[in-house]
């Protein structure tokens, strides 16, 4: 619908802008922010600059074609539009996969607050179709401890109200139905926070580990520490680092574990070492996984370098120089957000590539690619056509900032609707039925091309039918029957397979068509 409303950025958002003090561009897990010119205008964030301060890979075609030639499916519209613009070794994910069969997936959210944002969404949206595509295990980390280190932090060791340790965890159970509201298959997907789940087994060894190759300069050169840094932030990257190991995860490998009640297998399983594992996430937590990728090979159990796929920010809605936040209300969508309050922040806040004035937005046209509700659809509407139509006509000026800012939304509204109407349905039990550590059931790859050739199908990585092949458990296989696992193993298996029977029946965990494609 055509409407007459002003076009360029709103007062409020230039005045902000304009007071800040010309500084470099700054990414890391902590801070993301577009370089500050001398007039103080935030210059979008620039990621040809960070693929090579970084040192990571451009995405290129050849890599979507080849995704598309293994897989038999179209890329998704994240990777077709380049908003995954950069990896980390993906051609070795793909080999693994086209040869043996099998990797791991990994990802994660610090649960800062109890709902994301629809920023948050995007890597989970990614990660989700990938894992459908490739039939893979994938775990998720929820990190509570970081939060609630990083916030005192904050706050110069001073606890405030809301803010503490049971406040996190809390955080990251909702934010944790959230996640399985997009949409996840709980056969295959391990959902933790680290407070439940990383102090203690082969999780906590490697961590160890882990720590021991870090020393206090390497994390502080990293993250920006210094000496008044509290120490649980300062050692807290190593356990996001190992996170990615599949040997921290033994159970859902069919593997028995060093936890209680049984205290049974004190050395982490060799074979898991062996399984490759792909982290799709933004390029804030590069910094993380390339202090991991250093240390990959250093462990007593070498793993292969892990591998990354990484996105860019869906920017704030006032502009490409930053990301949506969860501290600042007006620069996010969130996903608990009503349909009036999506109408209210687009229209009041996202940045416009229109025209100052109605007369000259008709003559000279606007600026798709810095203009915030375009962008947004670029990231939520799934149909390329539709996409390019729009801005081609915002270009020539025939259509107006107020039309875009329709589009968009009424393209979040339904995504929010519909996300919140799953979300509904993710009960206590259900977040249970993802959390407990039980055996995932994947199939990955079903025709690997060295099937034959290592006769024993994807030994070579570490997995065997779905299973770890482990020379010291000597047994694990899917069935369940003996010699697999300790008794309160299986019997934990078995009340995870009744949870999630039953969180099947209560979620359409798989959306459909349309649907499926969207979240
Ligand atoms: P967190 O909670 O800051 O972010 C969760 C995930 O969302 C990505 N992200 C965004 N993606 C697009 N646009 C945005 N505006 C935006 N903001 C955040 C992040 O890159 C991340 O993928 N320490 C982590 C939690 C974590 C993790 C991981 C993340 C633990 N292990 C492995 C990724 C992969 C954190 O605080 O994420």
């Amino acid at each position: 619908m055509a409407t007459e409303q002003p076009v360029g950025a709103p007062p409020e958002v230039k005045e902000t802008i304009q007071t800040k003090k010309p500084t470099g561009q700054k990414i890391d897990p902590y801070n993301v922010a577009g370089e500050v010119d001398e007039t103080g205008a935030v210059k979008a964030i620039d990621y040809n600059h960070l693929i090579e301060e970084f040192g990571v890979q451009p995405l290129k075609p050849e890599h979507l074609e080849r995704f598309e030639r293994i897989t038999g499916k179209p890329a998704h519209r994240l990777m077709r539009r380049k908003l995954f613009f950069s990896h980390r070794d993906f051609d070795k994910i793909l080999d693994a996969y086209e040869k043996h069969g099998k990797f791991m997936m990994y990802t994660g959210r610090g649960p800062s607050s109890g709902s994301m944002h629809l920023g948050h969404t995007v890597p989970f949206l990614f990660t989700k179709e990938l894992q459908e595509i490739f039939d893979v295990p994938l775990v998720i980390m929820l990190t509570d401890d970081e939060k609630y280190l990083y916030t005192r932090n904050k706050n110069h060791g001073v606890q405030k109200r809301g803010a503490a340790v049971e406040d996190f965890i809390e955080f990251a159970h909702e934010n944790a139905k959230d996640i399985i509201a997009l949409g996840f298959d709980v056969k295959k997907t391990f959902i933790y926070t680290d407070f439940e789940y990383t102090g203690l087994g082969h999780f906590n060894q490697n961590i160890k580990e882990m720590e021991s190759l870090i020393t206090f300069n390497q994390a502080s050169g990293a993250f920006g520490f210094d000496a008044s840094t509290n120490v649980g932030l300062i050692s807290y990257g190593a356990a996001q680092c190992v996170a990615a190991f599949p040997s921290s995860y033994p159970t859902l490998f069919g593997l028995e574990d060093n936890r209680p009640p049984d205290y049974e297998h004190l050395h982490r399983h060799k074979s898991l070492a062996k399984i490759p594992t792909l982290i799709p996430c933004a390029i804030d937590q590069e910094p993380y996984f390339r202090m991991l990728r250093d240390r990959c090979e250093r462990m007593s159990d070498p793993h292969p370098k892990t591998s990354l796929i990484l996105s860019k920010f869906l920017t704030a809605l006032q502009g490409p120089g930053g990301k949506m936040s969860a501290s600042d209300p007006n620069s996010a969508i969130f996903m608990s957000d009503t349909p009036k309050q999506i109408q209210t922040k687009i229209n009041r806040h996202a940045f416009s590539g229109g025209r100052e004035s109605l007369e000259e937005h008709r003559k000279l046209g606007g600026d798709p690619d810095v203009d915030v509700a375009y962008t947004y659809l670029s990231y939520f509407l799934e149909d390329d056509a539709e996409l390019e139509d729009l801005a081609q006509r915002y270009r020539r000026g025939e259509l107006l900032t107020g039309e875009m800012k329709a589009r968009c939304i009424s393209e979040l509204q339904k995504f929010v609707a519909d996300f919140q109407e799953r979300r509904a349905k993710v009960t206590h039990e259900v977040m249970r039925s993802f959390m407990c550590p039980r055996l995932l059931e994947f199939g990955g790859n079903r025709n690997p091309s060295q099937k034959q050739a290592d006769a024993g199908g994807a030994k070579s990585n570490g997995i065997v039918n779905g299973k770890a092949e482990d020379e010291e458990a000597g047994a694990a296989d899917a069935t369940g029957k003996e010699g697999r696992g300790t008794k309160s193993e299986r019997k934990q298996a078995k009340m995870a397979e009744k949870l999630a029977a039953k969180a099947q029946e209560k979620l359409a965990l798989r959306p459909k068509g349309s649907e499926g494609r969207a979240s």
